[in-house]
């Protein structure tokens, strides 16, 4: 049983998360959100955190918190000795290619991505044969092995700067066909595209949407750009996980649907108590692979540590400082 002095000293954090944990669901979490945060402070670590992480993660141990470009930009600057992405594998490389003289660490190896299992290095190299001088852009969510075949990164919060900024007429974009899709419609430039697809933005169809607005009128729509096309068509607005933080701070709708993962809503809804949010929503299995009990056990025993190829690692680095120049 959790010992009432834990709970007396993490309760303030309680009132973070107070709208969507319940109060009988607290103690448990008490003793890892406790033994975390003075592990944080005796390793000299911090952690950060992608927005689709769980919220008693997100409010009450995360130092940084973000969507794959904030967190890519911020591990840049952390000076602390080591970081824990509570996040994906590519955003954990992502973090350790921008900030090589850090630790760090995953909780968990399996947090993968489907979008960076549907491309290897060796396609690329293919493209780049098919589509001679095309310059390749490159959605972080990819290996480091794929980042080195690539001319220049982009997220889904500046995919459409990054693209523009090349000044050619085509591009090769990989490997999300439908962020892809959604960027071409928004630009001159000519999109040559990979099959890739994000497992969880994929399975929302145009009808859950229109069947949304039947259910909840005057709900306001906001889509990921790695949904499909005709889904995005269907939203009121389409933007990175930060872009709907931020649309949602600062329009302040009665009621939104993020379609999207789900934990977002319930990250969001914390500063917005007037805002109703709606689900449907669907959950990243490998998002979910990161626990409170992970990341204190990858503290604990200082595992799993990210490593990059040095074969790789310059030429990876450069297409995300390209990116992040711009
Ligand atoms: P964002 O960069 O918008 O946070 O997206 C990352 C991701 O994995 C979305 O599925
Ligand atoms: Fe990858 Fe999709 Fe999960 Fe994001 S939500 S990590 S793109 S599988």
């Amino acid at each position: 049983m959790t010992h009432a002095s834990v709970l007396d000293r993490i309760s303030p954090l309680y009132e973070r998360v107070r709208r969507v944990i319940p109060l009988i669901e607290w103690p448990v979490f008490a003793d890892d959100i406790d033994t975390i945060l003075r592990l944080k402070r005796e390793r000299n670590a911090v952690i950060l955190a992608h927005n689709y992480q769980t919220p008693e993660i997100f409010h009450c141990v995360a130092d940084i918190t973000g969507d794959s470009l904030a967190l890519a930009r911020e591990a840049m600057k952390v000076d602390a000795e080591i970081i824990v992405l509570a996040g994906v594998h590519f955003m954990a490389e992502t973090a350790k290619l921008l900030n090589p003289a850090r630790t760090v660490l995953i909780p968990d190896l399996r947090a993968g991505c489907s979008l960076a299992e549907s491309i290897t290095a060796a396609d690329v190299r293919l493209l780049r044969q098919r589509y001679p001088g095309v310059p390749v852009v490159t959605y972080v969510n990819t290996s480091v092995a794929v980042k080195a075949e690539s001319d220049i990164c982009c997220t889904s919060g500046n995919a459409r700067r990054v693209v523009e900024s090349l000044g050619v007429p085509r591009v090769i974009m990989l490997p999300d066909e439908y962020l892809a899709q959604n960027i071409a419609r928004q630009t001159q430039v000519e999109i040559i595209a990979w099959a890739g697809h994000c497992e969880v933005h994929e399975r929302f169809t145009p009808a859950d949407i229109r069947q949304v607005r039947i259910d909840y009128p005057g709900v306001v729509v906001l889509a990921h750009p790695e949904c499909p096309p005709n889904v995005v068509a269907e939203a009121d607005y389409a933007g990175s996980t930060a872009d709907m933080t931020n649309w949602v701070g600062e329009h302040q709708p009665a009621r939104v649907v993020l379609v999207t993962e789900c934990s977002m809503a319930d990250n969001i809804s914390v500063h917005h108590p007037k805002v109703e949010f709606v689900k449907p929503c669907n959950l990243c299995p490998h998002m979910k692979r990161i626990s409170l009990a992970g990341i204190r056990r990858s503290l604990e025993t200082l595992t799993h540590e990210v490593t990059i190829d040095p074969s790789m690692a310059a030429r990876a680095r450069l297409a995300v400082e390209r990116m992040l120049s711009i």
